[in-house]
């Protein structure tokens, strides 16, 4: 049994079991009497037979009355009953008879009776083909069949020849008629008319019409065409374009124009119409041929599919079709005309190749994306940083049309350069080039080229073109989302322009639809714009000089930061002032990102925020350095947390700050949204400290008050005091108070920690590491059980090189922190090791015996309880300085002398400067310290001071008065060195 609709199944099956039974039913009640129904023919004696059982060549009704003399199928109508295969069969007409004209009409009558007809053949031959005719009228020289509907247009066309397969024919509407002819029948052209017919309603012609519950939108047809019809909204009905008379044979000379159309679009939406062949549908001949056929291969006397971009027949042509697998076709927007064509060439019946559907989709995408040209006229994309900093570009998502060219003009702001990556790129030659050159030959050897241009397309230098190649890919940026990120791109994986702006160029000779291109490109403008110039080596260090205001901001290259595949980061800021000028900076904010497992916490001793970074944290952190001298910085603040000591500000002491912001070990996804600080900077008007607080030579004497009285010391409030030794010297310094540990344990277990009864502090630093050595809770000046020794770190070894740059002699940076009244002092040595010692320290043999106490020619003068050299000078001048008073103790008369002078006020330099005179030098015996046991480390002298005797002999700096030459007793030619008198500093006790 036939199955009128290819797409029914087993409940087909039973249905058709079911009509039949009563057909038969209804057959033998016929039989008993009545009229005959409208498909039933009724024999002489009344009884009914099937009507198609008129001249077949059986006996029906059983006295002949179905086959009359002469008897001839044609020229008649047919009915059916719904559900009943009929047969009808053609004789070959004898020869004699030529030209054979017939007529077959087939009419669904509707009511049981079926709403379309269904035509099967099991043999067809009519004539021969001449598949060499040009003229569609001569295609059938012997014979031909036509096919007509009732209320449609005549298309005209023939079938002849042998059929292929078993064709069938569905109609549209309820009348067909087929009409054969023959002109002539040689013996050796078969004729073969064979045909079985069916009435089907339209509930069962699932395949064309979809089940009754989900109907299939076959579009509205244009009233006077044959097959045209227009779509609207396929949004959200199951819209199918068909082949005329879907799924059987279509029509010869036929021509459709069928015209999808999307008016309703979702604001902020872009619509574009898409079609693919439907995978539910029976296949035709087309799509089972695995050759795709296009374009040239489908020259217009052959069935063809022509899809173009737009609604008009001037619309650019996405694809001409005409077999094999057809890919999706999306056109640019709302509207796609599809233009069906079957050749008005004869050929053999059951040979149509297009018997095709398909499927209707509305694609939206974001009406102001990338996705789609938006101009019919190009596909030109204009991409800039004022709306965001970073996008991603993507090949538009409908087809090309052959010869076109996508441009994508990236323009940044200035001093942005462009960053792209591609984290897909893929292009696909769907139209199987090796087996069909035919459509693959391009002049220029590429289906799709990209050129890539440094800036804009007028003045852009070529970067690079991709002939059907594949750009470098960081195709791990594909896998990247919300919770998981990937490595950064590195510049293998991506492209950098120098430009602002970057320019790419995609031309497609071809077209996209059957060389698809798709790719995935991420953008990112990057700003390398940084204030200030730029300043030593780092690619972020900055400075400014003299500049009156400015803000100080992190930069904002991405390569710098751990998006950009760098994993430290380093700056480092400097701000200068003019003379007479200081700078306050303001820290606004401060991000360390969510890594940095870092506290800022005052510390201890001075009270300024300081960084505790927890154990196996990373480092990151912004310091604040005051930076006196250009080769010393002190820091002043170290901030690692987000939140604390903000806003703050500081008012530099000395004319420059520096800033140094750090952090290492970022994670990938880290850049300048995570980690960032932002200051701002004003100068502002104060004096200059007038004093050179840079001191060398063979010693010294230093003095702080707090707070301050003295204009310099108002004035240098702040600043530290730098002492440098010279060439293969050494530094010591004597103060008076307590050591502190550099690093204070937790109060709660600090017993045997000397407790500090002051919140001020000394800080002693080795000045060009910026290390901190020493922290001295500083006691009364000249307090004996409280004297402490530091020497410069190389004294006892090591130390050396610990800073960059060539290695330099040892300084010491005194750094007063005061934090409330009270006062402090030191006093400094440059000292030397006699050769001996030094042999000793370097663990040289001895050379012979040598008595170092018989004064040797390179140390004459020796500090026994330091071991160490000291200047000549300082020999017997009257004034200590080795912390037992041993270069005074054997001064002979002179010293005596001067231990008779009454204890009146005392002047002397802090032997840094001056001018010798000989007026000076006396002075300087007449008026010198009343006694050599005056000494503060004489022991036996030590207990008859007491407390209150030290404490009259107060000391404090003053500046000389007025212009009177100073008294010095430590000058310039015993320094070595000279400098200016204004650094000059007394020394008094009252
Ligand atoms: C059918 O009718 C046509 C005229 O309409 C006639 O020419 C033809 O001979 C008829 N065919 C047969 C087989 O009688
Ligand atoms: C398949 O396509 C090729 C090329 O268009 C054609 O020559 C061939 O006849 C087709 N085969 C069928 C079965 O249609």
């Amino acid at each position: 049994m036939e199955i009128a609709d290819a797409g029914g199944g087993q409940e087909r099956y039973r249905l058709v079991v079911l009509t039949v039974l009563v057909a038969l039913l209804k057959a033998t009640s016929a039989a008993g009497g009545g009229t005959c129904g409208l498909a039933e023919l009724t024999c002489r004696d009344g009884h009914c037979v099937p009507l198609d059982a008129y001249c077949n060549g059986r006996d029906d009704c059983g006295d002949g009355s179905d086959e009359p003399a002469l008897c001839t199928p044609c020229n008649r109508t047919y009915h059916g009953q719904e559900g009943r295969t009929y047969k009808l069969e053609l004789p070959r007409p004898v020869e004699g008879r030529l030209p054979f004209f017939c007529h077959l009409t087939f009419t669904a009558g509707g009511q049981g009776h079926g709403e379309l007809v269904q035509l099967l053949w099991d043999a067809f031959s009519i004539g021969r083909l001449d598949s060499t005719a040009t003229d569609f009228a001569l295609g059938c020289p012997e014979g031909s069949l036509q096919l007509a509907e009732l209320g449609r247009p005549f298309t005209g066309g023939f079938w002849c020849g042998a059929g292929e397969g078993r064709a069938s024919y569905y109609s549209e509407t309820s009348t067909v008629t087929a009409s054969i002819r023959l002109f002539h029948a040689p013996p050796s052209v078969p004729f073969k008319f064979r045909l079985r017919y069916r009435f089907v309603s339209r509930n069962e012609a699932i395949a064309r019409l979809g089940k009754p519950e989900m109907p299939i939108e076959r579009g509205s047809p244009v009233p006077g065409t044959y097959c045209s019809r227009n779509f609207y909204e396929c949004h959200q009905k199951q819209c199918r374009v068909q082949s005329p008379n879907y799924p059987g044979e279509y029509p010869r000379n036929a021509s459709c124009l069928i015209t999808l159309r999307q008016k309703e679009v979702p604001t902020c939406k872009h619509a574009m119409i898409s079609v693919r062949a439907s995978p539910t549908g029976p296949v035709g001949l087309a799509i089972n041929n695995s050759t795709l056929s296009v374009w040239q291969d489908c020259p217009f006397d052959r069935d063809r599919l022509i899809f173009r971009d737009g609604s008009r027949l001037e619309d650019p042509i996405l694809l001409i079709y005409c077999g094999g697998p057809l890919p999706r076709i999306t056109a640019r927007g709302t509207t796609m005309l599809v233009e069906f064509r079957s050749s008005p060439l004869a050929m053999p019946l059951g040979a149509s190749a297009l018997r095709i559907e398909l499927d209707v989709q509305v694609v939206y995408v974001d009406s102001d994306g990338l996705d789609y040209a938006r101009g019919p006229q190009g596909c030109h994309f204009f991409v800039n940083e004022t709306a965001k900093r970073s996008g991603v570009l993507r090949a538009p998502l409908h087809a090309l049309p052959p010869g076109s060219s996508c441009t994508w003009n990236i323009k940044g702001a200035t001093g942005d350069r462009i960053w792209i990556y591609f984290s897909s790129y893929s292009q696909r030659d769907l139209t199987g080039a090796l087996e069909n050159n035919a459509s693959t030959q391009v002049d220029s050897g590429c289906a799709v080229k990209v050129s890539f241009f440094d800036g804009t397309p007028m003045t852009g230098l070529p970067m690079i073109t991709l002939c059907d190649e594949t750009p470098k890919l960081c195709a791990h940026a594909a896998l990247r989302n919300a919770t998981r990120m990937t490595r950064p791109c590195t510049s293998d994986e991506s492209y950098f322009t120098v430009t602002p702006s970057l320019t790419l160029r995609m031309e497609t000779v071809l077209g996209t639809t059957l060389h698809t291109v798709n790719f995935q490109a991420r953008y990112e403008f990057v700003s390398t714009l940084q204030g200030g110039e730029a300043w030593g080596d780092g690619p972020c260090s900055r400075i400014w000089r003299r500049v009156r205001s400015g803000e100080v901001t992190s930069p904002r290259d991405v390569r710098l930061f751990g998006r950009g595949g760098a994993s430290r980061l380093e700056c480092k800021y400097r701000i200068e002032a003019g003379s007479g000028e200081r700078i306050r900076l303001t820290l606004h904010n401060i991000s360390l990102g969510e890594q940095t497992s870092c506290t800022s916490e005052p510390d201890p001793h001075t009270g300024r925020p300081r960084c505790i970074n927890d154990i196996n944290s990373r480092e990151a952190h912004l310091i604040l350095y005051e930076a006196p001298w250009r080769d010393v910085k002190l820091p002043r603040a170290c901030l690692c947390d987000n939140t604390s000591h903000l806003p703050l500000t500081h008012i530099s002491a000395a004319r420059a700050l520096e800033i140094t912001f750090v952090v290492d070990q970022q994670a990938p996804h880290e850049d300048f949204e995570t980690l960032f600080f932002y200051a701002s900077f004003e100068l502002i008007r104060a004096p200059e400290c007038p004093r050179k607080q840079r001191v060398r030579g063979e010693g010294g004497e230093l003095r702080f008050v707090a707070p301050p009285l003295s204009r310099p010391d108002i004035y240098c409030e702040g600043l530290p005091w730098l002492i440098e030794a010279r060439e293969n010297r050494s530094l010591f310094v004597l103060t008076w108070g307590w050591f502190l540990p550099l690093e204070p344990p937790p109060v709660t277990e600090s017993s045997d920690i000397p407790k500090c009864p002051t919140t001020n502090r000394i800080l002693l630093y080795s000045a060009w590491a910026s290390k901190l050595l020493k922290v001295i809770c500083p006691a009364e000046p000249g307090a004996r059980e409280y004297t402490v020794h530091v020497f410069s770190e190389e004294w006892l070894g090591g130390a050396e090189g610990k800073w960059p740059g060539p290695p330099k002699p040892p300084a010491l940076l005194l750094d007063f922190v005061a934090r409330e009244p009270g006062q402090a002092a030191a006093s400094w040595l440059e000292i030397s090791k006699s050769r001996s010692a030094l042999r000793r320290q370097l663990r040289l043999p001895e050379r012979g015996v040598e008595n170092e106490t018989v004064t040797n020619g390179d140390c004459p003068h020796r500090c026994p309880e330091l071991g160490a050299c000291i200047a000549s000078s300082l020999w017997c001048d009257g004034r200590i300085h080795c912390p037992s008073g041993h270069d005074e103790a054997q001064c002979g008369n002179g010293a005596r002398l001067l231990g008779l002078l009454p204890p009146t006020m005392w002047l002397v330099v802090a032997g840094v400067a001056g001018i010798v005179t000989a007026s000076a030098c006396l002075l300087v015996i007449l008026i010198g310290p009343r006694h050599a046991q005056e000494d503060f480390t004489t022991k036996e002298r030590r207990s008859a001071i007491s407390q209150d005797e030290r404490r009259r002999k107060r000391l404090s700096w003053v500046q000389h008065p007025d212009s009177s030459p100073p008294v010095s007793w430590s000058t310039s030619t015993l320094t070595g060195r000279r400098q200016s008198s204004d650094t000059t500093l007394y020394f008094t006790v009252h």
